[in-house]
C-alpha cells in the first residue's frame, strides 16, 4: 500500500530532492536577506549537503555526514521572520518542481521539525565553534 512507503520514495526519490533543492538555492542565493548568510558558501555544497539531510530524514539513505543543523547554525541569528520566508521559499520551490499539496504539506512539516532548534532571536543566544568565530546577524 502507498501509505507503507516513506515519504523519500513518495516524493520519488533522489532527483526529486535534487530537483527541488535547485530551484530553492536559487531562490535563496537571490535573495536580499536571506543571501548574506551564505556569502562565503558555494550554492553547491549547500543542495547537496541539503539533500543529503532531508532525504535521510524522510526515510531515504543515510548518505548525510555534515554536522547536526543545530550545531550548523548555532552562531546564526534566524529569527522568527526569517525562518518563515525561507518556509515560504521552500513551499514555492516544491510547488515549482510539480508536487502535490499533501507531499508539500509533509515535506513542510518535517522542515519545521528543525524551527525549534534553529531559531535564536539575538546574539547572546548564539554559541562560537571557536573563539574568533563570527556571529552572523543580518537585518533585512
Ligand atoms: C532561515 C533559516 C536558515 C538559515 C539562514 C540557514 C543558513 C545556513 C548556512 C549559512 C549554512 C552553511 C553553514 C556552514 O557551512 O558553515 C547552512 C548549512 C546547513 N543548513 Fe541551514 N539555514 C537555515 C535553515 C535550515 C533548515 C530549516 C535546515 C533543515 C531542515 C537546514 C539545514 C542545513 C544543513 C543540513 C546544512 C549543512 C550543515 C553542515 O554540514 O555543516 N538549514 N545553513
Amino acid at each position: 500500500m502507498a501509505i507503507d512507503k516513506t515519504l523519500y520514495d513518495r516524493l520519488g526519490g533522489k532527483k526529486t530532492f535534487i530537483h527541488v533543492h535547485k530551484i530553492f538555492y536559487d531562490k535563496v542565493y537571490a535573495h536580499p536577506w536571506l543571501k548574506k548568510y551564505f556569502s562565503d558558501k558555494p550554492q553547491e555544497i549547500l543542495e547537496n549537503q541539503q539533500s543529503d539531510f532531508m532525504m535521510q530524514l524522510m526515510g531515504g539513505p543515510k548518505t548525510y555526514s555534515g554536522k547536526t543543523p543545530k550545531f550548523a547554525h548555532q552562531h546564526m541569528v534566524i529569527t522568527d521572520e526569517l525562518f518563515e520566508l525561507r518556509s515560504q521559499l521552500l513551499s514555492e520551490s516544491i510547488k515549482k518542481a510539480g508536487i502535490n499539496d499533501n507531499l508539500r504539506e509533509e515535506w513542510l512539516a518535517a522542515d519545521r521539525a528543525l524551527k525549534q532548534a534553529l531559531v535564536k532571536t539575538s546574539e547572546d543566544k548564539c554559541v562560537r565553534a571557536y573563539p574568533n568565530q563570527l556571529i552572523l546577524n543580518f537585518t533585512k
